[in-house]
């Protein structure tokens, strides 16, 4: 629906309440978390607020749940140190990115704590919970119940040893713990036990009956993919959710007798957007959560839409009193080169590094992701179409007519902005096109199309090149016909300032500056009188600049050094060193030699002292073998040894060399031999 419909007439919305979905405080920001929800969100409200609309955009941090308690385990340290570091670090880097929120609060505050809890007591209170108990893992050892994600286990469906306790990542399948074949705890290693414990479940099959009418009744405009899985999720029939959890990190269960037990992060977590409004507005925070004029849009990906579009849903009908979301257009997932994009396995174009990486490149970032983002389907980011986008559109399309326009008008006219003479149809036309072109923007924005939005935006500069194209200006030498061509050219630059802006804030700020133009609100574009004849202009300058191929080519190794690293790191194998040049190599001088005396260092439990003949000379060196080898077995072998090594004193003994021995993750070590007898000295490389 496009506006709210009473009594047969179109209004628009008094408010607009637009979330987005709160980030995990356990990780920073990457380009999936961009294309999928934030940029989406972010030019929806910079949209709407330059129409005019009342809106707040609300964001923060989702800072409980297994996700953080995980990440400080593996960090050593407390679950509040590592919601402080990446909520600062996410909060900062939305900040360069120019996601425009209103707020950007957190879901540790003490306003979100009380919310959170009075939500719950009002449930518990009005008998919405049904309590329930049930047989959990339990460990003995670390004295606690076992997150599914804290149990691993055979996986019943592929036979995989390390399944997690929801899911295994080996077949993708969903498990549940008790599935698991020999289940160990994480967190001790010990074989967990069952024990019972109680806790409360939001009854969802109450709600099914209403969920059906108000989704797939009333809400068949919402986007095919959040549809279609909300009917999947019906159509099995909904069953009771258990909203607490025995965990000691989150907000407490405002109950008696639930000592160590806190809510289930994702009852806390939208509640979240409730606490976050009202840390932003204490006084006025209802209107935008109660009050039936307000529209409220929640902008997530895939993962989430079960949570939003019935788990909340059916948490806020429970209490009573909120609206419900008009909308909730979801985004399918983005991939990266190829591969699914994976915090823990660091595939992630981080958001904190591209800006470190790429200053002043924001809209590029921007650019790209909503031209590719995963709106109908997965996509792909990769680097070479990040490269092309920018450089075959933003520079060759954008920039090349803007910067056109601009260099034309210094050079006939001084920077100041020409006089129109008399129309010709081919002005006309193109003064005719650009509403056309507005409109078809606003359509695209309303209803979440954000990739043709953006492309249609881009159409306003293809019409402009078209024109100056066909005009060809530079080739007239009547001066009045010039400045018609190149003023029209200039009111369509002042056109794309505005509509460019809700996209690429930077760029466009950048535009409106050089044209010295203070931009109107949305709905004052479309003509072709946005600046006056006489008016003059800043000097031309690029409004964007050409990625090269070293650039691109550093960020795509970037990412294949950390696969290799990835790869060794889960083989529990030493990462791959720096690259080195055949030359650095071959400056290694690596030659069989036969061992003619071994014997231990007296006083030491692990050297040797070998004697080699290494073919150019006889020569003394120690190594750290003997407590794997005795000197018997060393004696009469042919081994590998770098003879160029600086010589080291060590307990006495000059060691001239050092052999090339294997040791794998364990320690355990290995000798190389040749698979067949060379005379010493024959070289190795
Ligand atoms: O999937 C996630 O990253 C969740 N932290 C999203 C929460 S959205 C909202 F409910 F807070
Ligand atoms: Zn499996």
């Amino acid at each position: 629906m496009m506006d709210i419909i009473e009594n047969g007439t179109e209004r628009t919305p008094a408010r607009y309440l637009v979330t987005s979905a709160l980030p995990y405080a356990n990780g920073p920001v990457h380009i999936g978390h961009l294309a999928g929800v934030y940029i989406p969100a972010d030019i929806y409200v910079r949209y709407l607020r330059l129409k005019g609309r009342d809106v707040v955009f609300i964001g923060g941090s989702d800072e409980h749940g297994v996700p953080i308690t995980i990440k400080a385990r593996k960090e050593g340290v407390s679950p509040r140190d590592v919601v402080d570091k990446y909520h600062g670090l996410i909060k900062d880097s939305f900040e360069r990115f120019g996601i425009s929120f209103d707020i950007y609060s957190r879901t540790t505050s003490e306003i979100h704590r009380r919310t959170a809890s009075d939500f719950f007591r009002k449930l518990f209170d009005a008998g919405e919970f049904v309590e329930q108990s049930s047989e959990q893992y339990f460990d003995v050892e670390a004295s606690l119940f076992l997150a599914d994600r804290y149990i691993t286990g055979g996986c019943p469906r592929c036979g995989a040893d390390n399944a997690y306790g929801d899911q295994c990542e080996a077949c993708g399948s969903t498990l549940s713990p008790m599935e698991l074949l020999n289940p160990r705890s994480t967190i001790s290693g010990s074989v967990p036990v069952l024990r019972k414990t109680s806790h409360w479940y939001l009854p969802l099959d109450r709600y099914q009956a209403w969920l059906e009418r108000w989704i797939l009744e009333e809400h068949k405009e919402w986007k095919p993919n959040v549809y279609g899985q909300c009917k999947s999720w019906l159509d099995q029939g909904l069953q009771p959710r258990a909203v607490s959890r025995d965990l000691s990190w989150g907000v407490p269960v405002p109950v008696e007798g639930a000592e160590g037990k806190v809510l289930y992060v994702w009852f806390d977590a939208p509640i979240g957007y409730i606490s976050n409004t009202r840390e932003l507005l204490p006084d006025s925070w209802e209107l935008y959560w109660k009050d039936g004029g307000t529209r409220l849009v929640h902008f997530i990906g895939k993962d989430n839409i079960v949570f939003h579009c019935i788990v909340f849903p059916a948490m806020l009908r429970a209490h009573g009193g909120y609206i419900l979301p008009d909308n909730v257009p979801a985004n399918e997932f983005l991939n990266l080169e190829g591969k699914k994009i994976s915090t823990t396995r660091n595939h992630a174009v981080w958001l904190h590094e591209y800006l470190d990486d790429f200053p002043g490149k924001e809209d590029a970032l921007r650019y790209a992701l909503c031209a590719n983002a995963p709106e109908t389907k997965d996509n792909d980011f990769t680097w070479a179409d990040f490269q092309s986008r920018n450089n075959n559109e933003l520079v060759a399309v954008a920039g090349n007519f803007v910067n056109r326009a601009m260099v034309l008008t210094h050079k006939y006219f001084k920077g100041t902005i020409p006089a129109r003479g008399e129309l010709e149809e081919i002005d006309l036309a193109v003064a005719r096109q650009i509403p056309e072109i507005i409109a078809r923007v606003e359509t695209m924005l309303e209803t979440f199309k954000f990739r043709e939005a953006l492309k249609s935006v881009m159409d306003i500069a293809r019409v402009g090149n078209k024109y100056l194209a066909d005009t060809e200006p530079w080739k007239l030498s009547d001066s009045r016909r010039i400045g018609t061509v190149l003023n029209l050219a200039l009111q369509i630059c002042a056109n794309l300032a505005v509509a460019l802006a809700p996209f690429l804030p930077f760029a466009a700020a950048k535009l409106a500056a050089m044209l010295r133009f203070d931009p109107p609100a949305w709905d004052g574009i479309g003509g072709v009188d946005l600046l006056a004849p006489g008016h003059d202009l800043d000097a031309p300058q690029h409004l964007f600049e050409k990625i090269d191929d070293e650039t691109v080519a550093r960020q795509t190794k970037k990412l294949r050094d950390r696969e290799l690293e990835n790869a060794a790191a889960a083989a529990n194998l030493a990462p791959q060193k720096d690259v080195i040049s055949a030359e650095e190599f071959e400056r290694a001088d690596i030659r069989l030699a036969t061992v003619v005396a071994a014997e231990r260092v007296a006083g030491t439990d692990k050297l040797m002292k070998l004697t080699v003949d290494t073919g150019i000379d006889r020569r003394a060196l120690v190594s750290g073998i003997a407590d794997v080898f005795a000197p018997e077995e060393l004696t009469g072998k042919q081994i590998p040894v770098i003879v160029n090594l600086a010589p080291r004193k060590i307990r006495g003994i000059e060691s001239r060399g050092m052999i090339a021995a294997v040791r794998d993750a364990s320690g355990k070590l290995a000798l190389l031999h040749p698979s067949n007898r060379l005379p010493d000295g024959s070289t190795i490389g």
